[in-house]
């Protein structure tokens, strides 16, 4: 049996891994929350991999909030950057193969066709800014890594975008979503899955992956979707990213190309849109 470890355990991504990890009775998972495992503290870091053996950890431990972000540059620092390196640092010491999870905002978003994991990063904004650097640690750090990129996330689970309309729904009559980012939604179960499925297959292709569903929409074709889904009646407009002022920067188009997963994993990818009727259907 092999054993995991996941840290950053009340998050949205980590709650989709409990809730698929029934499926596989080959793994054993231990998942530790925020105030169980501080990953920007070392020592706990430390204890918690002498304390009990795993055979792999998931870093679902992230500073996610990407507006937050660029006023509190030193937390979103310490768990972006710092803590990876601690696991980074703990996991080659006990040979345990680290999976981190990243994102779309390591590239600027000036591209016109999927970013490939070879493709220049540049973030734009000190969320973005962290993750890249926490991917640089643990890869100068252990040899045994996956790092994930995804983007645009959501589940039935924590705070994302999904939730937020649905909510927004039920408040407002009309409601204006930026229809000039473009990217691919990612529903968060569906990572969870090929996460899961990359630790069953016992894969040693060490590296930068990129998943995400496939289809490349607007914020606004997703709410769009949302909404006919749920059959919602409020009046959606059309916006841009200039109407929408926000502290960080976005990448316009945060599109990933996911045939390097695909492949490792001789899985497709699913499409957004059956993703999201699944979704849907759990809320
Ligand atoms: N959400 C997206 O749209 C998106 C897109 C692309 C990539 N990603 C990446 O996907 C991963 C998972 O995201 P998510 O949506 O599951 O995020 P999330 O729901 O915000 O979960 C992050 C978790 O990390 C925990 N955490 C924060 N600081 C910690 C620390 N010092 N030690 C241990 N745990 C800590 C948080 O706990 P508390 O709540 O107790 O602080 C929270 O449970 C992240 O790496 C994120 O960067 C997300």
């Amino acid at each position: 049996m092999l054993k995991v470890l996941v840290t950053g355990g009340g998050g949205q991504l980590a709650q989709c891994i409990k809730s698929v990890a029934g499926l596989y009775p080959k793994l054993k998972f231990t998942y530790k929350t925020s105030s169980e495992l501080d990953i920007t503290n070392k020592d706990e870091v430390e204890s918690t991999f002498n304390f009990q053996a795993f055979d792999y950890c998931i870093n679902c431990a992230a500073y996610t909030n990407v507006d937050k972000a660029e006023s509190e540059k030193e937390l979103a620092y310490k768990i972006n950057v710092l803590g990876p390196k601690y696991l980074a640092e703990t996991c080659s010491k006990h040979q345990v193969t680290l999976i981190h999870v990243s994102t779309d905002f390591v590239f600027d978003g000036n591209a016109s066709k999927p970013y490939k994991e070879t493709d220049s990063t540049n973030p734009i904004g000190v969320y973005g800014k962290t993750k890249l650097e926490g991917e640089q640690q643990i890869i100068n750090t252990i040899k045994n890594h996956f790092i994930i990129r995804t983007s645009w996330l959501y589940s039935e689970f924590g705070n994302n975008f999904l939730k937020t309309m649905l909510r927004l729904a039920d408040q407002r009559d009309e409601l204006g979503v930026v229809g000039d980012q473009i990217g691919s939604p990612t529903y968060a179960i569906d990572l969870a899955v090929v996460i899961v499925e990359l630790i069953e297959s016992k894969n040693n292709a060490y590296g930068v992956y990129h998943y995400s569903n496939k289809g490349v929409i607007s914020w606004y074709d997703f709410a769009k979707e949302i909404f006919r889904l749920n059959q919602s009646n409020i009046q959606l407009n059309k916006i841009g990213t200039k109407d929408y002022p926000t502290p960080a920067k976005r990448p316009k188009y945060s599109v990933l190309d996911t045939s390097k997963i695909s492949q490792i994993l001789d899985k497709k990818t699913l499409n957004w849109k059956d993703s999201l009727v699944v979704a849907i259907s759990k809320l």
